[in-house]
């Protein structure tokens, strides 16, 4: 009888020891993401828009949002359109505009077989990133002199209350 009661002891506290070490392992390696991407993030939130520094946010934005859908160098496939034709619309006021509201309410076209699914969790400061990386990246805008996006003007178009056909009707002819 002891040898069982010792034995049972045993696993008990060997199936503690491993569940709680795969439990510690799991919660760390989750909170690390969570802090590098928090850091990442704070790094690019501008003071001013002056010091708003999107190349890196945006390279990396536009790699973790975009690119399985309009590749990575933004050149599309299949049902999913290339990025140019539009970005040299850029820095067109309707152009601007567009671009803006396509990621934060979505676009539904009968141009491609596919709508765009709506971005808004995307922060302010890494959809300007993108938006730049798009512009300047894929479009050509000129970073020195055009005015590129700044996260105020991400923030100043939310809550329109629009849907993705709206959008469509707002999109510039290229
Ligand atoms: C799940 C796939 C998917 C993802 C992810 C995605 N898109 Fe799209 N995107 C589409 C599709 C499909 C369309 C065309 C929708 C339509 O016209 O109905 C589109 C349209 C666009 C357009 C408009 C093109 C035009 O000619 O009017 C732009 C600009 C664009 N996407 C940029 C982006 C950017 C930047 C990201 C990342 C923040 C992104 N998309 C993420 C699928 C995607």
């Amino acid at each position: 009888m002891r040898h069982v009661i010792a034995h049972t002891a045993v696993y008990v506290i060997a199936t503690l020891l491993v569940g709680g070490a795969a439990a510690f392992g799991t919660v760390r390696s989750r909170q690390l993401v969570i802090v590098d991407e928090a850091m990442l993030l704070s790094r690019h939130e501008p003071a001013t828009a002056h010091e708003f520094e999107w190349g890196d946010l945006g390279a990396y934005g536009y790699a973790r949002n975009c690119a399985n859908c309009h590749s990575p160098d933004g050149t599309g496939w299949d049902q999913y359109p290339p990025l140019r034709p539009i970005a040299v619309t850029f820095p067109a006021e309707a152009a601007r505009a567009y671009l803006i509201d396509l990621h934060l309410y979505g676009l539904s076209s009968a141009r491609w077989r596919a709508p765009m699914p709506r971005m808004h969790h995307v922060t302010d400061a890494e959809l300007a990133a993108i938006l730049n990386h798009v512009v300047v990246r894929f479009g050509g805008a000129d970073a020195a002199g055009d005015r590129l996006f700044q996260p105020a003007d991400i923030a100043a178009r939310r809550g329109q209350g629009i849907g993705p056909r709206d959008v469509d009707r707002r999109r510039p002819a290229p």
